[in-house]
C-alpha cells in the first residue's frame, strides 16, 4: 500500500530545524522513482473529477511534486515563492509555521480570474503554509478546489483551517 511505502522511507529527524521539533525528511522519496511515480499517478487519479486549471505549490517542497502532478494532468504550474524571489509584480502574505514565520508571494499574473486551482505541498502541519497561499489565490479571484499533500502531521486540526477554502483534502500519509 502507498502509505505503507511512504511511511516506510519518510525519516524522522529529532529536533530540526529546533529543538523539540520532529522533522519529517521526505528526501528518501526522491531517491525511489518509482516510488515518485506511484505518488503522481496516485493524486492524479484522485483528483481526475476536479476539473483542475492549475496547480499551486510552496516553495520548495511544494515544486517537487507539484510540478510532476501539473505536468501528468497536463496542466499550468503556479509557483508560491518565499519573499523576494519572484521577479515580476506580486502579492504576499505573511503567517506562522511549526518553526518559524515566513512570507509567501505569488505573481500578479499567475492565473487568470475564476481558474480552479489544486494547492500543493509535501507537508501538512499547523496549515499556516496552505492559508496563507489561498489567501493569495482569493485574493486573485482563483476559485480553491482542493488540496493535495503527501504527508499531514496532525491531519484533524489542521483540516479546520482548511474547510472553509475547500472540503478536498488529500494526504497520501498521515
Ligand atoms: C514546510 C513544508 C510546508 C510547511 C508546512 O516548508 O514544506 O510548506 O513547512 O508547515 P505548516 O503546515 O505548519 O505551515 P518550509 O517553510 O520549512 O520550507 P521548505 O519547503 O523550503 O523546506
Ligand atoms: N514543516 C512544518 N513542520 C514540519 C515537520 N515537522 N517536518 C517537516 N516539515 C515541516
Amino acid at each position: 500500500m502507498l502509505e505503507d511505502r511512504l511511511k516506510s522511507v519518510i525519516r524522522d529527524i529529532p529536533d530540526f530545524p529546533q529543538p523539540g521539533i520532529v522533522f519529517k525528511d521526505i528526501t528518501p522519496i526522491l531517491k525511489d522513482q518509482d516510488l515518485c511515480k506511484a505518488i503522481v499517478d496516485e493524486l492524479a487519479f484522485r483528483l481526475k473529477d476536479l476539473a483542475i486549471d492549475a496547480i499551486a505549490g510552496v516553495e520548495s517542497r511544494g515544486f517537487l511534486f507539484g510540478m510532476m502532478l501539473a505536468n501528468k494532468l497536463n496542466i499550468p504550474f503556479i509557483p508560491i515563492r518565499k519573499q523576494g524571489k519572484l521577479p515580476f509584480k506580486t502579492i504576499a502574505e505573511s503567517y506562522k509555521l511549526e518553526y518559524g514565520q515566513a512570507t509567501i508571494e505569488v505573481h500578479e499574473d499567475a492565473f487568470t480570474p475564476g481558474s480552479r486551482i489544486l494547492i500543493h505541498d509535501d507537508l501538512l502541519a499547523t496549515g499556516g503554509t496552505v492559508v496563507a497561499a489561498s489567501k493569495l489565490i482569493e485574493k486573485l479571484e482563483g476559485i480553491i478546489v482542493g488540496y493535495a499533500f503527501i504527508i499531514s502531521l496532525d491531519f484533524l486540526q489542521s483540516l479546520g483551517r482548511l474547510t472553509r477554502f475547500s472540503d478536498n483534502i488529500i494526504a497520501l500519509a498521515r
